[in-house]
């Protein structure tokens, strides 16, 4: 399957920032050890990983918005078009050296996600999706999962953690849906989690408090491989809220019914 010319651009952003995070991710794993940490040692891996991106898309598209999460926003003479970049989705794993993270590039043109590129650079699988041409990893066609019983579905969440509210709304989602399905999954890497979806390896994912690079590229993923996706509450845009509730087509209205609570 051939994408669009902006996808290859994604593509080899992409891969210029995930073979320069690989090589900090074996230094962290070095710096385990020592008293210190890694806490800044990644703080700049994050960084440069962003301006890798920035510079090799801003290069190829100069016209476009950018927003990324290290740096912010900038606006492009083109105003229809932007990027959105989180250079390091699932920072806490690659701070412990656990190989869960990736780095993931939306393109959004007139308020709409058209590309996205979500690439998990530790074990080389790059998803990526074209608005009606499907998602993808690597070479292979991404299918959501069939599963039609809850009590089969394997489901992924967020929960927030340090100072950020919301917990005990996801305890009592977890209260109210792990009894009914096989089990919640929480891995750290929100671009994964639906990337994974897309892949069949979970059958929904749902969470709150998202900003928007978390997740722009991750649901044209799960959406170009046939997942259903909404807000969490009745109305609810999913970048404009950062709320999101997915899963294939037979499990998404029970699913969302449980995390509702109605
Ligand atoms: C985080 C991850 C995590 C999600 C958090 C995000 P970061 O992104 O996507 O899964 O639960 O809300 O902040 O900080 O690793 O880029
Ligand atoms: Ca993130
Ligand atoms: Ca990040």
């Amino acid at each position: 399957m051939q994408g669009s010319a902006n996808l290859n651009v994604m593509i080899k952003a992409a891969r210029k920032a995930g073979r320069s995070l690989v090589k900090d991710f074996r230094e962290v794993e070095n710096l385990q050890v020592s008293a210190k940490g890694p806490g800044d040692f990644v703080s700049k891996a994050d960084r440069e990983a962003e301006r890798i991106i920035r510079e090799e898309l801003l290069g190829a598209r100069p016209t476009y918005g950018f927003l990324g999460e290290e740096g912010g926003e900038a606006s492009g003479a083109d105003p229809t078009r932007r990027w959105i970049v989180d250079p390091l989705d699932g920072t806490t794993n690659f701070l412990h050296g656990i190989p869960h993270w990736a780095v993931s590039i939306a393109l959004e043109h007139k308020g709409e996600i058209t590309s996205a590129v979500v690439y998990d650079a530790a074990k080389d699988e790059l998803y990526w999706a074209e608005k009606g041409a499907g998602a993808w990893m690597n070479d292979k066609r991404l299918r959501v999962s069939g599963r039609r019983n809850l009590h089969e579905a394997l489901f992924a969440t967020g929960i927030p953690f340090g100072a950020k509210p919301g917990l005990p709304a996801v305890v009592q989602d977890l209260a109210r849906l792990m009894p009914a399905c096989a089990g919640v999954r929480r891995l750290g890497s929100a671009s994964l989690d639906l990337a994974w979806v897309a892949a069949g390896r979970y059958d929904g994912f749902w969470e709150r408090g998202n900003q928007i690079w978390d997740i722009a590229a991750g649901i044209l993923l799960a959406k170009e491989a046939g997942g259903l996706l909404s807000g969490i509450r009745d109305g609810q845009d999913i970048l404009e809220s950062g709320s999101v509730i997915c899963a294939n087509e037979p499990l998404f209205e029970p699913f969302r019914k449980i995390i509702r609570g109605n």
